[in-house]
C-alpha cells in the first residue's frame, strides 16, 4: 500500500464523516430556529394545491388543527376558522357576518389563514371583505359558500357585489371549494326587476398581487369573477360555470386592470368567457377551455362616446367549443380611445359560430344611431386559428373612419362544421372584412379569407396617418 493512498482515503473519510456531521448540526439548527409559529404557515403556502389535496382528501373534522400540520406548534394564532365565530355552515342560516369577524381578526396577523371548513354550506348574503391586511393572508375555501337565492333576499341598496374584496394586497384565495351564486332565480327575472346590470360573484377592486386558485365558481346571478382597478392578477386552475342561456354570466371580466395572468381554467357560461374592458393592459390568457359561453372578447369598448385603451393582449392555446364567437373585439360607434398590441396564437375552435371577429359597430340593441368617431384598432396578430365554425369564418367590420391597421392573419384554417344526419343549415357566409389593412400569410382556409385585407400601399401611408391621429394620442 502507497503511504498517500492511505493518507487520501483517511482524509475522504474524515472529511466525509465532518460533513455529515455538519449537515446533521445544520438539520439541528434549522429545526430549533424553525419553532416559531409561522413555520406551519410557510410550509402549507409553499406546498400550494399539493398539500390543499391532503387536506381535503382526509376525513377529519374541520377543525383548527386538521388544516395544518400535526406539529404542537401553536397554530391557533394564524389559523382563523369561520366557524369559531359563529358561522353555522348549515347552509340555512346566515353566516355573513361571522365571516366578516373572522375576516377582521385574519386581516390584522401577517400571514393568517381564514378557513371556510370542507363539507359545510356557508350561506352569505352580499359583504364586502375590505383590506388593507397583513401581508399573506389566504382565504382557503374548502367548503361551499352559497349566495342568497331569492332576488328578492337581496338589500336592495347593495351593489350587487356579493363577496366584495376592496383593498386587498399580497392575498390568495385558494381551495377546493365551491363559490355558489345560486343564480337561477335571477335569470328568470326580468330586467327592469333587475336594479343592476353591475353584479358579480366574487369582485376585487383596488388591488394589488392577488391569486385565485383551484376554486369552483358557479351560478352567479351575473359576473363570476371581476377585478376593477387592481393590478398583478393570478387566475390559475378554477373552475367556472353557468347555463349557456344564463343571461350576462361573464366568466371573468377584468376592468382597468393590468399585469393579470389567467391560465389553466374551465370556463362555460351565458356570455364571454374572458371579457376584457378599458384601462386593461398587459393581460396573458392561456391554457384556457371556454364554452359554453361568447368567448374571449376585447370590449365593448367607447360605449356613449367614451374613451377606451386596451393594449398588449396575449391570448394563447385557447380552446374554445360550441361558442358565439371565437376571439374577438367589440368597440361601439362613437368612442375614441385605442386597442393595440393584441395576439390571439394558437386557438382551437370546434363549432364556433364566428370564431374571429373584430366589430367596430357592435349594438346591443335592434338598431344603433350611425356616429362618427370610433376606438383604433391597431397591431391584432392573429396566429394560428384552426377548426370548424357554424356561421362564418371570419369577420372584421372595421369603422369606415378610423380603419383597423396592421391586422395580421397567418396560418388561418376555419371549416365549416358538419352537421349530423337531418339537419340543414343556412349557407354558411363568406368571410366580411371592410376596411382593414393588414398582412396575410398561408395557410389561409378559406382562401377568401385571403383577400381580407387591404394592403398598406405607400409604406404603410394609413398607419402612419393612423399612427399620429388623435384618437391613438389619447391613450399613453
Ligand atoms: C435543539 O433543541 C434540542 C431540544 O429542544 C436540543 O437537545 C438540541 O441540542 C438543540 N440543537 C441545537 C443545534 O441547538
Ligand atoms: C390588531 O392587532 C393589534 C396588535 O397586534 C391590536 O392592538 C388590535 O386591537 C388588533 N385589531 C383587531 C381589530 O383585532
Ligand atoms: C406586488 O408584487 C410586485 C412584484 O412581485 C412587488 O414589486 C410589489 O411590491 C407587490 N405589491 C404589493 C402591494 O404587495
Ligand atoms: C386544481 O384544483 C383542484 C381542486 O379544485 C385540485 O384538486 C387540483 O389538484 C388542482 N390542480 C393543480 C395542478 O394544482
Ligand atoms: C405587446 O404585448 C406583449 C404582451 O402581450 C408584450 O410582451 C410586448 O412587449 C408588447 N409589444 C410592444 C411593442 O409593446
Ligand atoms: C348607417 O350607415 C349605413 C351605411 O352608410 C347605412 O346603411 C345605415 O342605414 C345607417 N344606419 C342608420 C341607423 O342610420
Amino acid at each position: 500500500m502507497k503511504p498517500f493512498i492511505l493518507l487520501a482515503v483517511a482524509v475522504l473519510v474524515v472529511f466525509t464523516t465532518f460533513s455529515v456531521v455538519s449537515v446533521e448540526a445544520r438539520k439541528h439548527h434549522n429545526k430549533n430556529k424553525s419553532k416559531p409559529h409561522h413555520d406551519n404557515h410557510q410550509k402549507k403556502r409553499s406546498g400550494n394545491g399539493n398539500n390543499n389535496n391532503n387536506n381535503n382528501n382526509n376525513n377529519a373534522p374541520p377543525d383548527h388543527d386538521s388544516f395544518v400540520n400535526p406539529s404542537p406548534a401553536p397554530t391557533q394564532s394564524t389559523v382563523f376558522n369561520v366557524l369559531s365565530f359563529g358561522a353555522k355552515g348549515d347552509g340555512v342560516s346566515d353566516d355573513s357576518q361571522a365571516v366578516v369577524a373572522a375576516w377582521k381578526a385574519a386581516c390584522n396577523v401577517s400571514g393568517a389563514t381564514l378557513q371556510i371548513p370542507a363539507k359545510l354550506k356557508f350561506l352569505m348574503n352580499p359583504i364586502t371583505l375590505q383590506g388593507p391586511c397583513m401581508p399573506q393572508l389566504l382565504f382557503q375555501v374548502d367548503g361551499t359558500i352559497l349566495g342568497p337565492p331569492r332576488v328578492g333576499s337581496w338589500p336592495k341598496t347593495s351593489l350587487f357585489q356579493w363577496l366584495n374584496f376592496k383593498w386587498v394586497h399580497d392575498f390568495t384565495i385558494q381551495g377546493s371549494g365551491i363559490v355558489d351564486g345560486q343564480g337561477f332565480d335571477w335569470w328568470t327575472t326580468t330586467p327592469s326587476q333587475v336594479y343592476s346590470i353591475d353584479d358579480q360573484a366574487l369582485r376585487f377592486y383596488g388591488s394589488s398581487n392577488v391569486t385565485v386558485r383551484d376554486i369552483t365558481i358557479i351560478n352567479s346571478p351575473q359576473c363570476h369573477l371581476k377585478f376593477d382597478s387592481s393590478s398583478g392578477v393570478k387566475v390559475e386552475n378554477v373552475t367556472i360555470s353557468s347555463p349557456d342561456n344564463s343571461p350576462n354570466t361573464d366568466g371573468i371580466h377584468l376592468q382597468n386592470t393590468r399585469d393579470v395572468e389567467i391560465h389553466h381554467s374551465n370556463i362555460g357560461c351565458g356570455d364571454d368567457c374572458v371579457s376584457i374592458q378599458t384601462g386593461c393592459s398587459n393581460i396573458h390568457i392561456h391554457h384556457i377551455n371556454c364554452g359554453p359561453g361568447h368567448g374571449i372578447s376585447l370590449g365593448g369598448l367607447g360605449k356613449d362616446n367614451t374613451v377606451a385603451c386596451v393594449s398588449d393582449i396575449l391570448v394563447e392555446e385557447v380552446s374554445l367549443q360550441n361558442t358565439l364567437a371565437g376571439v374577438r373585439i367589440k368597440t361601439w360607434q362613437g368612442g375614441h380611445g385605442s386597442v393595440k398590441n393584441v395576439t390571439f396564437a394558437n386557438i382551437e375552435v370546434s363549432e364556433v359560430k364566428v370564431p374571429i371577429i373584430i366589430d367596430q359597430y357592435y349594438c346591443d340593441k335592434k338598431l344603433c344611431k350611425n356616429q362618427t368617431g370610433a376606438v383604433a384598432v391597431s397591431g391584432v396578430k392573429y396566429d394560428q386559428i384552426i377548426g370548424t365554425y357554424s356561421v362564418q369564418p371570419i369577420h372584421l367590420a372595421c369603422s369606415s373612419e378610423v380603419p383597423c391597421t396592421d391586422v395580421d392573419l397567418m396560418n388561418i384554417q376555419l371549416k365549416p362544421a358538419s352537421l349530423g344526419l337531418g339537419q340543414s343549415r343556412g349557407f354558411p357566409q363568406q368571410a366580411l372584412c371592410w376596411n382593414s389593412y393588414g398582412k396575410s400569410q398561408a395557410p389561409l382556409v378559406p382562401s377568401s379569407i385571403d383577400y381580407c385585407l387591404r394592403r398598406d400601399g405607400h409604406g404603410g401611408s394609413v398607419s402612419r396617418v393612423i399612427e399620429k391621429s388623435h384618437e391613438r394620442m389619447i391613450c399613453l
